[in-house]
């Protein structure tokens, strides 16, 4: 079964008709599917089984507790990039053994709970963090485990926004100067080296670019364990991409297969960090036709989503496929931007989209939108934020609230010369 499939002209989530959640949740409205969660990271899980590994989801893509409880459940380790995501990953269960940090920003508070924690390791991402880690850790008098993020400077043929792993980006230290940087990590007295580490960006749908990262860790391996330095982890990252139209990304086994290849011969651990290819095709959101806006050119679907509940379309010009929940008879079809309620113009979910023709409180579904979608809404405009529900076969739970005039304010107050 797909976990999003058509059923007598309704959209399912498995076996619960949309509109059946929507009547209980609401809209705007994330649906995520246990099924197609558990399917992504069993793909990987088996796909690298030859090997000894750990797959730590990106905590960023979805960040959702009941999801990262689930993927604990199913052994999924975690990357994170916040104290905030290691807050999340520790409730949700993930063991600290699974947990790798990473991110250019780590503050000492930050990191003395990470340590405090007893994470897997830190990616460490410049020269001076190492210094900064090295006094935590002497500070709580705990080692800190690290692995150096070395920036391999190759092009991952992404979004711009979305590629890290070229020398202009801001992640990493540079190839060049890692061997260095590793002599220097092994010398600081509260840091143990494990690993190594890259990540060379998001939605890659290309193997290539990931086989020319792992052979230049390869060989930056070789160099750093004739130093004496002596590595357990090896950290690919994450990026592998997702069909949101027509890309054809490999699939995990494909990308598996030839990132084992490429590592042959050598027996660390192999650490994984996806995000997109676990979360992404795992999730709708589901939004309610407001108005049809008919202009002399352009016909508007205004919709009760918008940037603030899913950024990706108005920030990347991101395609997410958008489909009706309930398609109306015929093959009538209109070209329409769909369109939220923002005082923006860039507030859009699609452009120019070919849509059947629907009448008012008709619900869509924006495809894809597991990943990237609920984690980076905001509450601009003053919009509360979206609810989300997780389903699983014929059961499904309101895993996040969604958000009340309340929430909006929290924290706010007027200062007594205002009263
Ligand atoms: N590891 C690190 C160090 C990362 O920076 C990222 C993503 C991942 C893993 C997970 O990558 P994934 O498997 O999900 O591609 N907001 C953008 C994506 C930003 C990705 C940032 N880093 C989007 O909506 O396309």
């Amino acid at each position: 079964m797909e976990p999003f499939h058509y059923h007598g002209g309704r959209l399912f989530c498995e076996d619960v008709a949309i509109e059946e959640i929507v009547a209980a949740a609401g809209t705007p409205l994330y649906v995520y599917s246990s099924l197609a969660l558990r399917r992504c990271l069993e793909g990987y899980q088996q796909a690298f089984s030859p090997r000894s590994h750990i797959v730590c989801y990106a905590v960023k893509s979805n960040s959702n507790l009941a999801v990262l409880s689930m993927l604990a459940k199913l052994g999924a380790g975690a990357d994170i990039v916040s104290g905030g995501e290691l807050f999340r990953a520790l409730k949700a269960g993930i063991p600290p053994e699974k947990i790798v940090y990473s991110g250019v920003g780590k503050t000492e508070r930050e990191m003395e709970e990470a340590i405090d924690a007893g994470i897997l390791m830190f990616n460490v991402e410049s020269v001076e963090e190492l210094h900064v880690l090295d006094a935590v850790a002497s500070r709580l008098g705990r080692k800190a485990r690290v692995s150096i993020r070395v920036n391999p400077d190759v092009d991952p043929k992404t979004h711009p926004y979305i590629s890290t792993g070229m020398k202009n980006n801001k992640f990493g230290i540079a190839h060049h100067l890692a061997v260095e940087v590793y002599r220097l990590a092994s010398e600081k007295e509260w840091l143990e080296v494990v690993g190594i580490d890259c990540h060379i960006g998001s939605q890659l749908t290309d193997v290539s670019p990931f086989v020319e990262a792992a052979r230049r860790l390869r060989e930056l391996i070789g160099e750093i364990e004739a130093a004496g330095i002596v590595l357990k982890y090896i950290d690919i990252g994450g990026g592998l991409g997702i069909r949101y139209r027509d890309e054809e990304p490999p699939s995990p086994s494909e990308y598996a297969g030839h990132i084992m290849e490429a590592l042959d011969g050598l027996d660390h651990t192999i650490i994984l960090e996806p995000g997109r290819s676990i979360s992404g095709n795992s999730g709708l959101l589901v939004t309610r036709l407001l108005y049809t806006k008919e202009h002399e050119e352009k016909t508007f679907y205004v919709v009760d989503a918008a940037m603030n509940d899913l950024a990706r379309p108005s920030l990347y010009d991101a395609y997410h496929e958008i489909v009706p929940v309930r398609p109306p008879r015929g093959n009538c079809r209109k070209t329409v931007d769909v369109v939220g309620p923002i005082c923006e113009t860039g507030d859009f979910l699609a452009r120019g989209r070919e849509l059947p023709p629907l009448e008012r409180g008709a619900l869509l579904a924006v495809k894809s939108s597991g990943a990237y979608g609920f984690t980076m809404s905001s509450n601009y405009n003053s919009r509360p934020r979206a609810a989300e529900v997780l389903v699983d076969g014929d059961r499904f739970h309101v895993v996040r609230e969604r958000e009340e005039y309340q929430d909006l304010v929290k924290g706010e107050s007027i200062p007594p010369w205002l009263e």
